[in-house]
Parts: structure tokens; sequence; C-alpha cells
């Protein structure tokens, strides 16, 4: 089942996934994770948090419209290949559109393209560096 959530929601999962479990909850969290608009959300299996993403309004330069910036996509290990993160991304962009949305975009790390790409994004930059983190492109999807 598929909820929105808060931002103190993600952070436990967030830091398991993205941040190896190596930083405090407190560090987890992204600046835009409470701007206005921002949301985020959670696939639920068996009552246990097995997926998140969040979203925050945010231009990209170059494009028109009205946009979000997709950030913390994770899914815990044991859920993955199931397609919650497909159905969550896809929740997301129905909602979206819902609120007039003209596009959404991410930095994709490289070993996530893939997925991406099965979501409906398409990369749109160069493969760029993340300190710490490794190879990223810039990815999109049209919504309207
Ligand atoms: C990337 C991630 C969020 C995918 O979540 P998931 O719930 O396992 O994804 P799904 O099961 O919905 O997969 C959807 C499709 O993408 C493909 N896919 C998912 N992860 C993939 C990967 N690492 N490499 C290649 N393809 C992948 C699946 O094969 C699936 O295609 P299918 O429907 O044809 O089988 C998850 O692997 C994860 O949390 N990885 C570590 C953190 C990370 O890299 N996050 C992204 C940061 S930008």
């Amino acid at each position: 089942m598929i909820k929105f959530i808060t931002a103190d929601d993600v952070l436990c999962l967030r830091n398991e996934v993205l941040r190896e479990g190596l930083l405090t909850l407190d560090e987890c969290r992204f600046p835009t994770d409470t701007v206005e608009c921002a949301f985020h959300l959670g696939y639920y299996q068996d009552n246990e948090l097995a997926c998140i993403a969040s979203f925050h309004p945010q231009d990209y330069a170059g494009y028109t419209g009205k946009a979000y910036q997709l950030r913390g996509m994770a899914t815990a290990p044991q859920y993955r290949g199931k397609g919650f993160g497909n159905q969550l991304v896809n929740f997301a962009l129905v909602y979206l559109r819902g609120q007039k949305t003209n596009y959404v975009w991410c930095n994709a790390r490289k070993v996530a393209v893939q997925f991406y790409n099965h979501a409906g994004f398409e990369v749109i930059s160069d493969e760029f560096e993340v300190p710490g983190i490794g190879p990223h492109y810039v990815m999109y999807v049209k919504i309207r």
C-alpha cells in the first residue's frame, strides 16, 4: 500500500539504503524535505516501510513548466525487484499530473538508470560525479 508519509518517516530507510547507515537521522535530512509542497511517499508491505521517495518543487535549467525533483529513492534490500519502486514512482507521476506538473527530474545514480528508464525517464546530461557517492546522470520525465 502506498501512503503519503512525513519527512521524519523516511529518515531511517534513507540512512540504511542511501547512506549505508553511517549517519545520524538528522544528518539524512535534505534541506528540501520541508519546503512548501514537498511530499514523501512510502510503500508499506506487511506494515513495514519497504520503499520511499521524496519530491519537492524544483525547476531544471533549460526546461519550462512546473517541475518537481525526485530525491531519496530507496527500496529496502529484502524488497527489491518486486516492482515496489516502480509503483511508487508511477503513483507520484499520476499525483503530480493531477497537480498540473509538467515534468519530474532527478540526479540518478548510474546503477539506477535502468530503473528510471523503466519508469519512463530519459537521461538528459553527461555523466557527473557526486563526491563520496559515485557517477550520476540527470534524468527527466515529461508528464504533460
Ligand atoms: C533503484 C531501486 C530504488 C529500485 O527499487 P526496486 O523497488 O527494486 O525497483 P523495481 O522492483 O520497481 O524495479 C522496476 C524495474 O527496474 C529494474 N531495476 C530495478 N533496479 C535495478 C537495477 N539496480 N539495475 C537494473 N535494473 C533495475 C527492474 O528490473 C524492474 O524492471 P522489470 O519490471 O522489467 O523487472 C533499488 O534498487 C534501490 O533502493 N537501490 C539502492 C539505492 C539507489 O540506488 N537508489 C536510487 C538513487 S538515484
